[in-house]
């Protein structure tokens, strides 16, 4: 049962969500400086990430489609996000699930059309919602017309879209003929090396990715026309901006030296920030964006928090803001999954906080479809404390600095896969490390297995769970793309809608609550307790307005005394039922989330 103040207040915060989903309140407020923020629609936002291919299938084919989304639009408004991304939805052969486009003015067959598409679109914008579509222009599907032309000779008008370099000699082959070595010896994120051999013209071509990934060469400048006029075209159909796939890596030195040993280490980094990649944002800000009204998020691959400004700070017309991968990847080192530690987390947000000033703007974020699954990573997926730790999450992304992201089914606390072996993956990623990892011996199955279980992008790709009915409601065929979890019939949609207690009627109370509080999206932020082992403990203050958020990162129950003079005031959201609230010592039970409004 919700006790009576946490219900009263929330009585309160849905009306402000059920008229604005964020959005009136945002445009009727005048463009003075909210605690020297400029507001802008987008500060404001709380974004839902979909991943097509995972979320419902209308045609029963087992893949996720446009219709399917559209059908399930009035879910996403109840919830009252605000913005929706949408994970690449164009023509793809799919070696990385869309993420390799090969036309850009295209829907993926398998997702729908252009007419689909647009009813989507205009479905979303009745709900007073936007959409932003994910922009994939650092490479594209080597079935795409401008590869397809590129590689077919040296002198070819497209050769110049991508990099075509000569390889070194080798030594001689076993049938005693010359080889060539790659190049340089820049690795792909996706194993083995950056170049592949193309034997039509006998000279190699740059892959950050997969092989079917080409990257294009921005420093032609046809290559970057044809980026902004597609992106005019996704613009004037209406749509409200873009999530830029791994964007500090356009710019590349076209000399490509060998890494180091120590860049070697860090490809993201090495790989990022290039000799012109703020000179192109700039031109791409200044021939599209700045002509509309748009948000941009730029997935930040290997930039770091001291370089962040220089991308997003107001005055460098570059993008709104990036997803920086610290908080994200903390507990990660590699493949395996190291110890939660949240003093070490904490810091992030503070770091967070203390280097970005008011004109440069942050996200926040924990997944999205290349991590594993929130409450798997950072909560406790046990049955005990799955639903509790899951709301505690939401509190967390939803009272932080920053724009929210959310990923789909983290709003019913979804879990990892128990994948058992590597048939149950999907993953490019995944199958070439197997090949290049576990069949070379250099990492015994079973290790490969148990990381991947817990540290998979698969985890978080699987079928949304709608309902309990035959593959969770995502699809009437009989088989999906990637397996359902089991836990479907406990974990759904349908079940957890109309109960006040679920994780979705959480997330949804914690949505209403950062919607009608500016304090949650421009107030100051205040780690009120950073070397607590258990506690996360933060203000965030806004004039008059000062909430108290707690969260307890432990199964263990915690009689805590607020740091400071402070008394906890009255309570507005929790994960549990309390009667305690003007007081200063309080009792927190395992994994409890509360956030007080102070006097
Ligand atoms: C980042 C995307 O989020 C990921 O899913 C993809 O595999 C790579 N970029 C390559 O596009």
């Amino acid at each position: 049962m919700i006790p009576r103040l946490i219900a009263s207040a929330l009585v309160l915060v849905t009306f402000f969500t059920a008229t604005t989903n964020g959005q009136t309140a945002s445009s009727a407020q005048p463009a003075a400086t909210v605690n020297g923020y400029e507001p802008t629609w987008w500060k404001e936002a709380v974004v839902y990430q979909i991943y097509p291919r995972s979320f419902k299938d209308s045609n029963g084919d087992g893949i996720g489609d446009i219709p399917g989304i559209t059908s399930k639009l009035d879910y996403l408004q109840q919830l009252g996000v605000s913005v929706i991304w949408l994970s690449p939805h164009y023509d793809s052969p799919n070696a990385d699930n869309g993420y390799d486009i090969r036309d850009y003015r295209k829907v993926m067959s398998e997702f729908g059309t252009m007419a689909d598409f647009d009813k989507m679109l205009a479905g979303i914008k009745q709900r007073h919602m936007r959409l932003i579509v994910d922009l994939v222009v650092n490479h594209t599907s080597d079935e795409h017309r401008w590869f397809v032309e590129s590689r077919s000779s040296k002198d070819n008008p497209y050769r110049d879209f991508y990099f075509w370099r000569d390889g070194k000699p080798g030594s001689p082959g076993p049938d005693g003929k010359p080889t060539l070595l790659p190049p340089n010896n820049d690795p792909s994120f996706f194993s083995g090396s950056a170049w592949q051999l193309d034997p039509k013209t006998n000279q190699f071509y740059l892959h950050y990715f997969a092989v079917k990934q080409p990257d294009l060469n921005w420093d032609n400048p046809k290559v970057r026309e044809e980026v902004y006029s597609l992106m005019r075209f996704w613009l004037d159909k209406g749509v409200d901006g873009f999530r830029m796939d791994v964007i500090p890596l356009i710019s590349k030195n076209p000399s490509f030296p060998d890494l180091t040993p120590d860049q070697l280490k860090n490809i993201g980094k090495a790989y990022a920030n290039g000799p012109h990649m703020h000179e192109y944002l700039q031109e791409m800000n200044r021939n599209v964006m700045a002509k509309y009204d748009v948000m941009t998020v730029g997935e930040a691959l290997g930039i770091s928090l001291e370089q962040t400004p220089l991308i997003v700070g107001d005055s460098r017309h570059e993008l709104n803001m990036i997803f920086n991968f610290d908080a994200v990847r903390f507990n990660r080192d590699g493949l395996k999954l190291k110890p939660f530690d949240l003093p070490t987390l904490k810091a992030i947000y503070t770091r967070h906080a203390e280097g970005l000033d008011t004109h440069s703007w942050d996200t926040v974020f924990l997944a999205n479809h290349d991590n594993p699954r929130l409450v798997s990573t950072f909560g406790d997926d046990t049955p005990q404390f799955r639903m509790r730790s899951a709301k505690l999450l939401q509190t967390m992304l939803l009272t932080l600095r920053g724009t929210t992201f959310l990923y789909q089914g983290d709003e019913l606390g979804m879990t990892n896969y128990p994948f058992k072996s590597i048939s149950d993956f999907n993953d490019i990623e995944v199958k070439n490390a197997y090949k290049a990892k576990v069949l070379t011996g250099q990492i015994p199955e079973a290790t490969f297995i148990a990381d991947l279980r817990t540290t998979s992008r698969d985890n978080s790709r699987t079928p949304m769970q709608w309902d309990a009915s035959p593959q969770g409601g995502f699809t009437t065929g009989p088989k999906t793309w990637l397996a359902v979890n089991p836990n479907y019939k406990e974990i759904n949609a349908a079940a957890q809608i109309s109960d006040p207690d679920s994780v979705y009627s959480y997330t949804k109370q914690a949505i209403a609550l950062r919607h009608a509080h500016r304090a949650f999206v421009y107030g100051d932020y205040k780690d009120i307790d950073p070397a607590n082992p258990s506690i996360f403990a933060y203000t965030r203050k806004l004039g008059p307005e000062n909430f108290l958020v707690l969260l307890n990162f432990s199964e263990a129950e915690n009689v805590y005394k607020i740091p400071g003079s402070l008394d906890a005031g009255a309570l507005v959201l929790g994960n549990l039922p309390t009667s305690e609230h003007d007081t200063n010592t309080l009792h927190l039970s395992g994994w409890e989330a509360r956030v007080y409004k102070l006097k």
